[in-house]
């Protein structure tokens, strides 16, 4: 999960007009339909309530963080509904060579169904399409259920972000997966 500290991309710090068109569609993950759709400034309300629900009663972005990052025209943010509840959300920004994911997160009613794994996997395809070399996210130190998920797609823990969450005096890992030959890979033991 992003925050919002003032950071530059570490990799590629340039922003570009990587915006998608992004047409809306049904999709069947573990038996069930939900309906995926591009977030909009109007569903900032619905959001706000979505998060409290994901953080028990926290939410951890705010109006403005939402609204700054749904204007941004290098930014695709991904609802998923289940009839007309909102389930899940997924956030990416485009950079020239690196896709950056800045939120998932999955009502607690309908976690451990696949449905995180399968937003990671749609945006990572996007992310191919965009022609990224590589995707990129902050997780929490603590969060071992993201780190494992991550972990199974391929992404590999890069560097530790000291104090990342500063209000809760928390490190974030910075988790990378790979899309094309690089030359930052670790050595073999
Ligand atoms: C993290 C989160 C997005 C995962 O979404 P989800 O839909 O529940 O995830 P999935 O069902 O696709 O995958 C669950 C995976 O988590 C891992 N996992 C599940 N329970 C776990 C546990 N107790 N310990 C470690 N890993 C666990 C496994 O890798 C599992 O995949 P598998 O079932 O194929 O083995 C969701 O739990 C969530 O929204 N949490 C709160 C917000 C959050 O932490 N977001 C991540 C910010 S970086």
């Amino acid at each position: 999960m992003k925050k919002f500290k003032q950071l530059n991309n570490f990799f590629h710090p340039l922003k570009t007009d990587l915006g998608f068109e992004f047409t809306p569609f049904v999709a069947t993950i573990n038996d069930q339909i939900f309906q995926v759709m591009e977030a909009t400034e109007e569903d900032i309300p619905t959001l706000m309530a979505f998060e409290t629900e994901v953080y028990h009663g926290v939410a951890t972005w705010s109006i403005g963080k939402f609204r700054s990052e749904l204007r941004k025209d290098n930014s695709l943010y991904l609802l998923v509904y289940h009839e007309s509840q909102l389930v899940a959300l997924i956030g990416a920004r485009f950079y020239l060579k690196e896709t950056h994911i800045t939120n998932l997160s999955v009502v607690p009613d309908f976690q451990n169904q696949g449905i995180g794994t399968w937003l990671m996997e749609l945006m990572i395809d996007l992310a191919r399409q965009k022609s990224s070399e590589l995707v990129s996210l902050e997780v929490r130190i603590d969060n071992e259920k993201a780190k494992q998920l991550y972990k199974k797609l391929g992404f590999e823990a890069l560097f530790i972000r000291k104090n990342y969450y500063c209000d809760l005096q928390l490190d974030a890992i910075n988790m990378v997966l790979w899309l094309k030959p690089h030359r930052l890979k670790k050595r073999e033991k």
